[in-house]
């Protein structure tokens, strides 16, 4: 079984002091980093964009996990790929031809993740699972943190399992909204090996960072 990563979401940090919150999170033992990049068109919610990651990439050597949840996304990619980015996710329903995005986000030596919102379906692509290195499972209508959790996407994630072992593919599963205490072991046992969390790293325990990180890794 994989090790189970977690990629924090810094939409719950402090935006005033995201330097100093994401080498609190490095310190705290975060695998990686997940920035949730937003355009107020394909989602209700404006966050950041390249320049910001360009200035936050000097604070952490760890991963970028960088959320596109823009439209349309393909004429951007470069732009997060030369800010800093390491993975780059998109949505398929961002750009008019996924093939193309997803080559294009290989051709500049990255990593490739597609996301799934709840109501999209594995079967939208099948066809490109074989080529990626992580599909984003989100577990809330993206936009905001601090939303609840959706029980149905489990069932996704154990599709998603279900096709990975059976046909030998190398794509993490990473499942991102509404991540807590009480339903991470469900989403751990049904397949995933990252979990995405902002709310729950953040806030619970008194904002223990590190407490929050080790009890999210439980199984
Ligand atoms: C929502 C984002 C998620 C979200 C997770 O659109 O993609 O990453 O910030 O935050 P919590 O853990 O608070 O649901
Ligand atoms: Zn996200």
């Amino acid at each position: 079984m994989k090790k189970i990563q977690i990629s924090p979401s810094i939409l719950s940090a402090d935006f005033s002091q995201l330097g100093n919150d994401i080498k609190r999170l490095e310190n705290a033992g975060a695998d990686m980093i997940h920035v949730d990049v937003m355009d107020g068109h394909f989602v209700p919610n404006l966050t950041i964009g390249p320049p910001v990651i360009k200035t936050l990439r000097k604070c952490s050597k760890l991963i970028f996990d960088v959320h596109l949840m823009i439209s349309p996304v393909h004429k951007y990619i470069k732009d997060f790929a030369d800010a800093g980015a390491d993975i780059i996710t998109i949505h398929p329903e961002a750009t008019e031809n996924l093939k193309e995005s997803i080559n294009h986000i290989k051709s500049l030596g990255k990593k490739v993740g597609v996301s799934l919102n709840p109501d999209t379906k594995v079967s939208i692509i099948e066809k490109e699972l074989e080529k990626i290195d992580l599909v984003l499972v989100m577990s809330v209508h993206p936009g905001f943190g601090g939303q609840k959790f959706i029980p149905d996407v489990i069932k996704k994630i154990e599709i998603l399992k279900k096709i990975k072992d059976e046909k030998s593919y190398r794509y993490d599963i990473e499942v991102d909204g509404g991540i807590n205490f009480s339903n991470s072991k469900n989403v751990i046992n049904a397949g995933a090996n990252i979990l995405v969390s902002g709310t729950t790293i953040f806030k619970e325990n008194e904002g223990n960072i590190k407490k929050n990180i080790e009890t999210l890794k439980e199984v």
